[in-house]
């Protein structure tokens, strides 16, 4: 059986550390949590000194005290496993659990995270503390979930890791000779006569093996998800119910979240987007929308989020309690069904001081927990959405080796991160309020009318057939720059690339041009686009029609205007064979959006509320329409469209917004909404 998310509304709380307070904080802290309308607290994450002060001795009791007072209060607990910040004495006693780093650095206790993955024996500590809270709150009736660690996220290059990716390549190579084969260690003089020989990528004279790299990738973010599955499989002896998750970190570097989903009962992630960048909250959608795709689209939990300023950016712009309300409400509209803050009460000690939290310093009788309040009455005026889910007719690619192989040393250019040009593909996308997934490139792609693969550097076979099988669906299918070029173990392709797909584009790229700052100009066509100029800068794929069918709908100036390139000159960039497209290079914001913007019209994509202004947010869940104002301005939005937006006759539609219980129909005039504030419309029942 799946075990099933408990709460009846939006679950709003966050983490809780009573044990930096005296006990006589905690009766203060239920009081206010219960005012705030705090429902979901996660408890523990931080807490193996204090439950297990010497090894093999627990001291349950203070927490056995405090889910008792929570659970009189009415207030449900995440409780979590508190393996990731192990006692100094786990350090002390056995300083091979501390982890390396690939310059043979030694870290250590004083601060958090100081494990190795690959540890027997951290691991083996952290399964008998876990056994140990396991056991003695399963049947604790305040416990709704479980919350395995916090942010996986450790690397280890020691001895310890060492062996233990020996053994992850016995198992994905079977002998050493595959191993020689795979990593091709014919570059260089590294050919391994035995195991013992094979490391991890530590610091060496010069670049190191790619596809070595690749693996301890892979290799890491398996370790990690290994912790989870074993603490998991730990609770599931003593609990067979209840949800159990870890917090994510969206587009975290270091994990495969793709390939964790399937451990994970619900999808939980933290997130801190940064006030100072004014895209952060068009990047947050994108970032829901992955964490939303990871379990095809099942309501996810915002595990972290801070009410203000974080205390760990160099210069920490804060938020208002609008802005931190807007982003809240934002994650709802993407599918979240809680949110969390990072923390309850704000930290009096310790390097998190200054990190924001529900309840500041300063007391309840602030605007930040104003706002906190604020956004709990508001939270629970949400109830009709929790479970519900949305559906997008786009799929956005996306592929964690892909990312690691494109990002990896010696490569063309450090100007193409997949993740910078996922983010510049999905911006033209949001301001033209098309709902998109994140999906992996082996997902489901039925439904979708249009794929777009805008950093797929490493395809193998198995994608390849996917993707061809898509577009001979009647599938659209966009891909972007230096895609296609590397297999599984980061060997280039044989060929034009993306090679394995060139004979449905009908296009292919001769060799991959960094460019100079500047970039260098191409012209439309004039017919599909333009006529006009175009900047193409950082990066080129010399790009060529390989098939009568395909069309050339930007190319590179003439040789005359590319000093010191006139062999690209005339090359396209962007070039149609039907509904398969190539976008070769980097392009200026505007021209990509014109791009996608004209596939996704051709593929039939018809996104809602086209007339709203720029900078208004629409995002549908299951019955209920999310409408966002990211502007500085009033808007006013026209109702007809409201209803249409949820399939309804604008002629008769009678809606309701959740937040305020207004209702409104289509003969009243626009409805006007404030600078950062939303409305959420549903048809009156
Ligand atoms: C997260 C972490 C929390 C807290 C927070 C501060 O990365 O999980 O424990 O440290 O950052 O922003």
């Amino acid at each position: 059986m799946t075990p099933t998310w408990p709460l009846p509304t939006i679950a709003f709380g966050g983490d809780y550390n009573p044990e930096q307070w005296d006990r006589s904080v905690w009766r203060e802290d239920v009081a206010l949590m219960q005012r705030a309308g705090v429902t979901l607290v996660t408890v523990g994450v931080f807490s193996w000194a204090r439950l297990e002060p010497e090894p093999g001795r627990f001291e349950l009791d203070w927490l056995r005290e405090v889910l008792d007072l929570l659970h009189a209060g009415g207030i449900a607990v995440d409780l979590a496993t508190p393996t990731a910040s192990p006692p100094p004495w786990l350090g002390a006693l056995h300083p091979e659990t501390l982890p390396v780093t690939s310059d043979g650095v030694r870290l250590t206790w004083g601060s958090r995270n100081q494990f190795s993955p690959s540890s027997p024996v951290y691991r083996e500590r952290a399964l008998a503390v876990t056994r140990a809270v396991a056991q003695a709150f399963a049947d604790h009736p305040a416990v709704v979930m479980w919350h395995v660690g916090n942010e996986l996220g450790q690397v280890d290059h020691s001895d310890v890791a060492a062996h233990a990716f020996r053994r992850w390549l016995t198992e994905r190579y079977g002998s050493v000779e595959a191993l020689n084969e795979a990593w091709a260690t014919a570059v260089w003089s590294q050919g391994y006569r035995s195991w013992e020989e094979v490391q991890p990528p530590r610091t060496a004279p010069y670049h190191r093996n790619p596809a070595q790299a690749l693996d301890f990738r892979r290799f890491t973010s398996d370790e990690l998800r290994a912790l989870y599955r074993e603490q998991k499989a730990v609770i599931r002896e003593h609990d067979a119910q209840r949800p159990v998750t870890t917090n994510l970190m969206g587009f975290f570097a270091l994990a495969d979240y793709a390939s964790w989903a399937d451990d994970l009962d619900v999808v939980a992630d933290d997130a801190y987007p940064d006030p100072a960048d004014p895209r952060a909250l068009t990047d947050a959608a994108l970032t829901q929308d992955l964490v939303r795709s990871l379990r095809g689209g099942q309501p996810w939990l915002l595990m972290e989020s801070a009410t203000s300023g974080v205390g760990w950016r160099a210069h920490d712009l804060t938020k208002s309690p609008a802005r931190s309300r807007l982003e809240s409400l934002q994650a709802v509209a993407h599918g979240a069904d809680a949110v969390c803050f990072f923390q309850w009460r704000q930290a009096r000690s310790g390097p998190e001081r200054f990190h924001s939290a529900m309840l500041p310093t300063a007391g309840p009788d602030t605007a930040v927990h104003a706002g906190v309040r604020r956004l709990g009455a508001d939270l629970a005026r949400l109830a009709p959405v929790v479970g519900t889910r949305s559906s997008a007719q786009v799929a956005l690619l996306w592929d964690w080796p892909s990312w690691w192989a494109a990002r990896g040393e010696a490569v063309p250019t450090d100007r193409l991160d997949p993740l910078d040009t996922l983010r510049a593909w999905h911006r033209p996308l949001w301001d033209a309020r098309v709902a998109v997934d994140v999906v992996a490139p082996t997902g489901d792609l039925t439904g979708y009318r249009a794929v777009l693969a805008p950093a797929l550097h490493l395809i193998d076979d198995e994608v390849a057939a996917h993707l061809r099988a898509y577009v001979a669906a009647g599938g659209t299918l966009v891909l972007g720059p230096f895609t296609g070029v590397v297999d599984a173990s980061t060997h280039l392709h044989q060929g034009r690339t993306p090679a394995l797909l060139g004979d449905v584009l009908g296009a292919g790229v001769q060799e991959h041009v960094p460019l100079p700052d500047g970039g260098i100009p191409a012209r439309w066509d004039g017919s599909t686009f333009g006529p006009g100029e175009v900047l193409v800068h950082d990066f080129v794929g010399h790009a060529e029609a390989l098939s009568p069918e395909t069309e050339v709908l930007l190319a590179l100036g003439p040789a005359q205007d590319l000093p010191g390139l006139e062999h690209l000159g005339g090359a396209a960039v962007v070039t149609r064979r039907g509904a398969a497209w190539l976008v070769a290079g980097v392009l200026p914001e505007g021209d990509l959006a014109a791009v996608l913007h004209r596939a996704l019209a051709d593929a039939g994509v018809t996104p809602p509320l086209l007339g709203a202004p720029a900078g208004v947010e629409v995002t549908r869940r299951g019955d209920a329409l999310f409408v966002l104002n990211h502007t500085r301005a009033e808007v006013h939005l026209d109702i007809a469209d409201l209803a249409r937006a949820l399939d309804l006759d604008p002629a008769s539609a009678l809606l309701t917004d959740l937040l305020t219980a207004r209702q409104f129909t289509t003969t009243d005039t626009a409805v006007a909404l404030a600078p950062q504030d939303v409305l959420v419309s549903m048809e009156t029942r």
